[in-house]
């Protein structure tokens, strides 16, 4: 038993959000999604060396984003979810890590001026390492024309993306880097959110020069002087951010797939304010469309800690299966616990959502929305790549305020997968990406995501939409 569950709990307190749930008890239930992990005493013994590391965040910041995302779900609020596909052990940089925010940073602010409304801003990032794929194994093409079975590549926090038998093999040793690399991560966001990099006066700063040439970036030069005349009238009259210190810091959530569940009930931890039991690697966690089996593992281990979670909703999940799953995430119906990520595709959102915002509304079940528009608008490139049209992710955001508007339910938020760096993954967009340039920055270690230009476009967009209801 390791030092923090056997904490005493709380006088009067359950420990966890269901009765007899243990952090562990996820192995009971059939599970998906997970590596067939070679060697089960290593990976035994990196389960206890997590154990004993320090969480990542504090139970109370996960409690104050359920008060935030409670906001979302009543629609006094609008969240903002970015960040990679997956992060990945190559791309890790101060620099990029820093670009990423900014990118984050540039649409919170785009969305805050344009809809009127608080942010909440949720990275999918400091832990973003793991991926649920289509099928175990991959048949891959070698430079000699031979071709290759190897098991599938499931994120830098289980195996290597190269197409080399030893580097695929799951190894959990992968595990302590990941929670090394999200421990740094979120060392420098942390950094970097109170220590003034994010201060609303810096607004200008964070238009790069690659977004600044653009017509987006055009518009956010315009905003950013507005809102700094509006500080200066501010300044004025008293208000600075020594009087109001909210002007000089932001507040910035960590959020990732909570998929490999040895890593993630490892850092699962007694709240010694509360007795509850909390997933502290990040302060949100969510369930893949692939992983959401009502009875199966995942779903399972969500269910007993106190972090908000999310659960993506893809077109095959019905109105009552989606009921079902409503009462074991949030048994006791609190607004802010759980987020529904509809991830539709541009064609099915305004016929498969309907149904279900129907069937939440009508049950009365308080629920955040957001809306992922990337995922169900992956398509494979005539060059061969993985690709998303700009056009099709607008489609798919478009549908989704339609629907809401239809229903008469809040449209809460945006979950896409981005980044700060100047890549051509996704086509079109203001620098109208075409296919025969996909392959000149192409970096990404899955899918493909929003440059930081195509994001902002997208927040203007959104922000329009926002201050149209
Ligand atoms: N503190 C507020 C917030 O986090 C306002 C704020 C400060 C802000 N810097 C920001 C908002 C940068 C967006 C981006 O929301
Ligand atoms: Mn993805």
């Amino acid at each position: 038993m390791t030092e923090a569950q056997s904490t005493p709990l709380a006088f009067g307190q359950p420990a966890a959000a269901v009765p007899d749930w243990h952090p562990s008890d996820w192995r009971q239930r059939p599970v998906v999604q997970v590596p067939d992990w070679p060697d089960a005493e290593a990976l035994a013994r990196v389960e206890g060396q997590l154990r004993k590391l320090p969480p990542l965040v504090f139970a109370g910041e996960a409690r104050r984003l359920e008060q935030k995302l409670a906001a979302v779900s009543r629609g006094d609020a609008f969240l903002l979810q970015g960040g990679d596909c997956a992060e990945s052990f190559a791309e890790f940089s101060a620099n990029n890590i820093r670009d990423t925010l900014r990118a984050l940073l540039q649409m919170a602010i785009v969305l805050t001026f344009g809809g009127r409304k608080p942010v909440v801003k949720v990275g999918r990032l400091a832990g973003q390492f793991a991926k649920p794929r289509s099928s175990p194994t991959e048949t891959v093409v070698l430079p000699d024309g031979s071709e290759i079975t190897l098991p599938a590549y499931r994120g830098d926090m289980v195996n290597g993306m190269e197409a080399d038998a030893d580097r695929r093999r799951p190894d959990p040793g992968r595990l302590i880097e990941a929670y090394h690399q999200s421990t740094s991560t979120l060392n420098l966001l942390r950094a970097f959110t109170s220590g003034g990099y994010a201060d609303l006066h810096e607004v200008h700063r964070w238009n790069l020069d690659f977004v600044r040439q653009s017509p987006a970036g055009d518009r956010y030069a315009q905003m950013a002087g507005r809102l700094g005349e509006a500080l200066e009238f501010m300044e004025a009259i008293g208000i600075s951010s020594a009087s109001a210190p909210q002007l000089a810091t932001a507040e910035l959530y960590t959020s990732h797939e909570a998929l490999i569940l040895e890593y993630e009930e490892a850092l699962t931890r007694v709240d010694s304010t509360t007795g509850r039991y909390y997933d502290c690697s990040a302060h949100l966690l969510w369930i893949g469309d692939r992983t959401r089996d009502p009875e199966g593992a995942h779903v399972r281990f969500l269910q007993g800690i106190g972090n908000p979670v999310g659960l993506k909703c893809g077109p095959s999940l019905s109105p009552d299966t989606l009921l079902r799953l409503c009462d074991k995430l949030n048994p006791a119906n609190r607004p802010g616990r759980l987020l529904l990520i509809s991830r539709m595709g541009a064609g099915k959102v305004e016929t498969a959502l309907p149904p279900l915002l129907k069937a939440v509304e009508r049950e009365g079940r308080h629920v955040a929305w957001a809306c992922d528009p990337m995922h169900g608008n992956t398509v494979r490139s005539s060059v061969g790549l993985k690709t998303r049209a700009f056009e099709d992710i607008i489609s798919e955001v478009k549908g989704f305020f339609a629907a809401h508007e239809a229903v008469g339910t809040h449209p809460g938020g945006l979950h896409i997968e981005m980044t700060g760096q100047n890549v051509t993954e996704c086509l079109g967009g203001g620098d109208a990406i075409t296919e025969d340039r996909l392959g000149h920055r192409y970096h990404t270690h899955c899918d493909p995501r929003l440059n930081a230009n195509q994001a902002l476009e997208l927040a203007f967009l959104i922000a329009e939409k926002l201050a149209a209801r």
